[in-house]
């Protein structure tokens, strides 16, 4: 049995190349950061959460079975980012070609006001939004699934949760990756909770010692048996009110009573012949993704280079314009008007682009106000799912930051979000990911905050041919943006596309930031002499992916900045 995954890349690499649906008769390793499958595959960001979505399919349930299934097995298996106490976006297609996005979106508790975070003096208190039991919007996640799983599952809910449960109690090796993050978060856990946690021991984590966790295996029996009413009444809801009030939060049980998740339309337009979907508001992310497509179509990509100053130039000035407009008008669309057409309008795009100069940045203060400093502590995750069918499921789910706001729901086991800080909270104040807002995402009870969340599906020729997204904050769109045009201008193959690096433009601060390493020299100091201020950092975004490829194959990559893993059969 051939077992090396270099080899077997190498031969789809080259039939693909050569335009042949011939496909190689070799056994294929199942599991691995970029693997080939022929049936379904499951990208996430832990090998247990991608193990149980392909027992899911394996067991006749379908891309959104599975995809129910790691949600709620990422909640257990990764809870830097997995919840069930917060929420996200779940973009589907169905094999005929039919969308469709469920937003469990968190909202915010009734009582919430738009200075809810300043002091007197109309100043933002330190860490209110993001440390305390105040940060957290009512948890979407449930009702997202319960809700997607009732109009496209096949087996009961009962069969996609069981796997979630059993992983809770018996407890799973964490990853290396998880050992660091645990460690990392130690005096953030004591801090915000009385009781000892799952989370906190007395040793230090490492990697392949057990993490249990009864207190939400219980929980999510609750869910298991009572569906919405074992999470948003009930003892789970009374365990969350109880929380708020050894906090001061405001979250009451009449607010998770009432909360819902919404079907609504994706987004979509064409780039170069492809068709690419996204998540709509209350996700900026789409419309950032398309925006900028839209604004660098008339250009030859890849006649300006990979990577060259050229290219960076083009993309970032798209970028500062398309985050320029994210400032300004976008928000909960049940609260604001969203000029979505107007924004994605092509003529519109490109006049957006007149004041665009090859030879010199434009500053950001010229296209609007003021410079602020983001702070960097991010945690997302995204799964994709692609069924035998051809059904394709793309999901990004948080509670922002790393573990969210690090409370744990006492005797409940689950983490608490931090997504309050993802409203505007007071004009031009910068989120943790330094973005600025308007009143199209001031606070207000009931009302979504914006975000940044991009899960992607892209069809060619009218068939599916990529799906995928990626954690990251405001860097969410961008990170998507140069998987698309490294495969669609730059010809990689989607190995190459999420492992190669990356960079950020999000119009304030007006700065490319740009992954250690990832930029040549040389591009670097021919940015600077035409204007733009660059910085490196850390890892940007962090994919999961899966394409499509000839002979209904499946090319699954986790993003190896992570310890993601990909799985097929
Ligand atoms: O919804 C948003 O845009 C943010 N709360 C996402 C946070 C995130 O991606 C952190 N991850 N790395």
């Amino acid at each position: 049995m051939i077992r090396n995954p270099a080899l077997i890349l190498a031969a789809v690499c080259l039939l693909t190349a050569c335009n042949t649906t011939t496909i190689p008769v070799v056994p294929l390793p199942v599991e691995g950061h970029s693997i080939i499958s022929d049936s379904g595959m499951v990208v996430s960001a832990h090998p247990e959460s991608s193990r149980i979505g392909i027992k899911i399919l394996k067991k006749g349930g379908n891309a959104v079975d599975a995809a129910v299934a790691v949600e709620f097995a990422l909640a257990v298996c990764y809870p830097e980012a997995g919840n069930i106490g917060g929420g996200g976006f779940m973009l589907v297609r169905e094999a005929d070609g039919r969308t469709d996005l469920i937003d469990y979106r968190e909202k915010a508790p009734q009582n919430s006001f738009e200075t809810m975070y300043l002091d007197a003096d109309g100043n933002v208190r330190n860490g209110l939004s993001t440390d305390s039991h105040m940060a957290s919007g009512v948890p979407g996640t449930v009702d997202g699934m319960l809700n997607i799983h009732s109009k496209y599952g096949n087996l009961s809910f009962r069969e996609v949760i069981q796997p979630a449960i059993d992983l809770a109690s018996n407890g799973f090796p964490v990853t290396s990756g998880q050992a660091a993050d645990l460690n990392n978060n130690r005096e953030r856990f004591l801090k915000m909770n009385d009781t000892k946690v799952a989370f906190v021991r007395d040793v230090p984590w490492k990697g392949g010692d057990t993490l249990r966790q009864p207190d939400l295996a219980k929980t999510l029996e609750l869910i298991r048996d009572y569906g919405r009413d074992g999470f948003y009444s009930g003892r789970t809801a009374k365990l969350i009110v109880s929380e708020m009030e050894r906090g001061n939060g405001i979250m009451t049980l009449n607010d998770l009573s009432e909360y819902n998740s919404v079907f609504r339309d994706p987004v979509s337009a064409w780039y170069r012949g492809y068709r690419v979907i996204s998540a709509s508001p209350p996700s900026g992310g789409g419309i950032i993704l398309l925006q900028i497509l839209g604004m660098i179509e008339p250009y030859d990509l890849k006649k300006l280079g990979f990577h060259t100053v050229s290219s960076v130039h083009l993309i970032a000035e798209a970028e500062k314009r398309a985050f320029a407009d994210r400032a300004e008008y976008l928000g909960d669309p049940d609260f604001t008007g969203i000029p979505l057409k107007e924004m994605l309008d092509t003529g519109y795009l490109h006049s957006r682009m007149s004041s665009f100069r090859p030879g010199s940045a434009t500053p950001s203060s010229s296209l609007s106000h003021g410079l602020l400093i983001p702070a960097e502590s991010e945690e997302t995750t995204h799964y994709t799912v692609v069924d035998s069918y051809g059904n394709a499921v793309a999901a990004t789910t948080t509670l922002n930051n790393t573990f969210g706001s690090a409370i744990v729901v006492d005797s409940a086991g689950f983490l608490l979000n931090n997504q309050m800080d993802d409203f505007s909270v007071k004009p031009g104040f910068p989120n943790m990911y330094g973005l600025i807002g308007s009143e199209a995402n001031s606070i207000k009870g009931g009302k979504r905050m914006l975000s940044s969340m991009t899960p992607f599906i892209v069809e060619k020729d009218g068939a599916l041919f990529l799906a995928g997204g990626s954690p990251g904050g405001s860097t969410i769109p961008t990170t998507v943006l140069q998987v698309l045009i490294n495969v669609i201008d730059y010809g990689m193959n989607i190995r190459q596309a999420v492992d190669t690096g990356r960079f950020h433009h999000q119009w304030l601060p007006d700065m490319i930031t740009y992954e250690n390493n990832s930029l040549d020299q040389s591009v670097i100091t021919g940015l600077e002499e035409i204007g733009h201020h660059l910085q490196s950092r850390s890892s940007i975004g962090r994919v999961n992916a899966v394409m499509i490829l000839p002979g209904s194959r499946k090319w699954g990559v986790g993003d190896s900045r992570g310890n993601n893993s990909a799985r097929g059969y």
